[in-house]
């Protein structure tokens, strides 16, 4: 790579002896896309060229990947950020002493953001899941211990498994993955069920578009999911863990592979965690790039070898999943959160968040996004201030006309439903969900009608085929939108998209089927205009969706669906 305008590093006479200048670059999938690599290949040579005595840690992301690459510089126990420097800024933060951390010249150049712990986006969040995620190299054990890691398992260790199982209840954590349910109860079933071999099973297969936040924290901080696993095989009785990675993350499962190798070398994996005489290991398995082997039972299938469809439940997996055995199935996001709650207590975790959505959540931003990236935050912030405030509005400039949460299932809100606090209950009650916490911003060019068919179409392409109305509803329903765009009879169009959502919703084995009418509907509801002339029957249909389509009732039916 060429670096314009970069002048010799070294002095003549230059002391030999100098300190060792530490610098931090994210070696993060998101950082590495726009680049990381380069620079960091980039400064290597320059500062070999130099013989200035230069450390590079590669760590995770920061989440703040609008500034990406962005490269820190340690001086006096102080982080120092730059970014995004793209291959012609970093000649010009190398003259500014980049090699020599020459902090009063590099404060000075354009790409200086100052210390990074005060970069407002950061300082503004909670980071209980997050805390490592950029600041070391993510496979140094050494590294993971010095910065806390590691204190919740010691907890777990000195805990019965029921008195685990009951901090972890008592946190209020409830999944990650998208359906909600109380992590604790789940892990309760599972203790308390009889099989000659328990397995947990982590479900990193990130569908949802808009999110990453499984793959930041796996190649972030990997040794936190095998803590998190590891305490959950100690509460249930489990020795076997398993971890589904969706075969898209590639960097993920390297650093997986890796941390488990360490963890086993050092026996924090194996037949004798920790000096406890307890076992667990766990395995990474590849996904092989169908949405629906994110749903639970789906996955199950995918593990055990064969095409991933979804079982009917019940039973449960809880009571019989992998191989038919007693199965906890969690999100990456789920067990990374709880070494906190064991370390710090229930307590410290429920303290944050509000009403039944406790402790916090890792938010992604992204979609048409100025400042697009990961916030991790107590329940309860507003839509509004998540996207106008934190995510600085529209990377396009344009006014922000939609914002679809919860993944490709999730609703549309219009920007009168910014005041919508970011907890469970809340998007519920207007007819959305959070989800895996993905938000997707579209701008005032955004045709709705046209992202309505799209989640119909998304659904026809990644429905597992086992139920009729996701099977057959979504084509048809693809067709219908069709015909409404086209003009073609309107009126019969909408009502009959209006009935097959109802069919679906209230029809599907899962929430495949069962949630793409969110998008739609609240597509049509939020954006009439979209659709064509508005429909007689559109006040009817914003009726029929609270009360029953994507209302509370199906709600409740889909997540009992989904829980284990
Ligand atoms: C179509 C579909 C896709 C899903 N994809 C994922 C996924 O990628 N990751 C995930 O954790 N949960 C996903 N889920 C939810 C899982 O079925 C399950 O609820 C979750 O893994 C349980 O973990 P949790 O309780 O920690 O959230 C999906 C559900 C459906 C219906
Ligand atoms: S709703 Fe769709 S994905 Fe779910 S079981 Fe039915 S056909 Fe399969």
């Amino acid at each position: 790579m060429t670096i314009p305008f970069l002048k010799p590093s070294s002095r003549p006479g230059e002391e030999q002896h100098r300190r060792v200048v530490r610098l931090f670059i994210s070696k993060d999938a998101a950082a590495v896309a726009v680049g990381a690599d380069l620079i960091a290949a980039a400064i290597a040579s320059s500062a070999a060229a130099s013989s200035l005595p230069v450390e590079i840690t590669r760590t995770g992301s920061r989440g703040m990947l609008w500034l990406e690459p962005l490269v820190e510089i340690e001086c006096d126990g102080v982080r120092y950020g730059f970014g995004p420097i793209e291959p012609d800024v970093l000649g010009s933060l190398l003259n500014a002493g980049l090699l020599r951390a020459e902090l009063k010249r590099l404060i000075a150049h354009p790409a200086s953001l100052g210390p990074v712990d005060k970069i407002d986006y950061l300082a503004r969040q909670t980071r209980l899941t997050f805390s490592r995620c950029g600041i070391a190299d993510p496979l140094s054990l050494e590294a993971y211990r010095a910065l806390g890691g590691g204190k919740g398992l010691e907890k777990a260790l000195s805990l019965t498994p029921a008195a685990i199982v009951d901090e972890v209840t008592k946190s209020g954590l409830r999944g990650r993955g998208g359906a909600g349910f109380p992590t604790g109860i789940k892990w309760k079933t599972v203790h308390e069920a009889t099989g000659e071999q328990k397995y947990v099973v982590c479900n990193a297969d990130e569908g949802d578009s808009g999110t990453f936040a499984d793959r930041m924290l796996m190649e972030g901080d990997p040794f936190l999911l095998i803590e998190g696993m590891t305490i959950a095989g100690l509460a249930v009785g489990a020795r076997k863990g398993l971890i589904y990675v969706r075969s898209e993350y590639p960097h993920a499962i390297v650093a997986l592979k890796a941390a488990i190798a360490t963890a086993r070398r050092v026996g924090l994996l194996g037949p004798d965690v920790a000096g406890s005489k307890r076992a667990f290991d766990v395995e990474v398995r590849t996904g092989a790039g169908a949405y629906v082997c994110g749903e639970e039972t789906a996955l199950l299938e995918s593990l055990e070898g064969r095409r991933g469809i979804v079982r009917a439940k019940p039973p449960l997996p809880a009571h019989k999943g992998l191989f038919g055995q007693p199965t906890v199935i969690n999100n990456v996001l789920s067990f990374a959160a709880v070494p906190f709650i064991l370390s710090e207590g229930a307590n410290a975790y429920a303290d944050y968040g509000m009403g039944r959505s406790r402790g916090t959540m890792p938010i992604q931003l992204a979609g048409n996004i100025r400042h697009g990236g990961l916030f991790e935050t107590a329940f309860g912030i507003t839509l509004g201030e998540l996207i106008d405030d934190i995510g600085g509005g529209t990377a396009s400039g344009r006014p922000v006309r939609a914002v679809q949460v919860g993944g490709p299932l999730g609703a549309y809100f219009p920007r009168a439903l910014f005041d919508t606090p970011f907890d469970y209950e809340a998007f519920a009650a207007r007819d959305g969900l959070i989800g895996h916490g993905g938000v997707v911003v579209f701008d005032d060019t955004v045709d709705m009608a046209k992202q309505a068919r799209f989640a119909m179409e998304f659904c026809a392409l990644e429905s597992c085929g086992k139920c009729t109305p996701c099977r057959i509803g979504s084509t048809r329903g693809v067709e219908t939108i069709d015909r409404i765009i086209r003009g073609e009879d309107r009126a019969a169009g909408l009502t009959a998209l209006e009935d097959l959502c109802h069919t679906m919703k209230f029809g599907s084995l899962c929430a495949l089927g069962g949630f793409t009418p969110y998008p739609v509907m609240s597509a049509l509801t939020h954006f009439p205009e979209d659709f064509g002339a508005p429909h007689p029957s559109l006040p009817r249909l914003r009726g029929r969706v609270r009360e029953g389509g994507c209302g509370k009732g199906q709600r409740e039916r889909t997540r009992g669906r989904n829980q284990t």
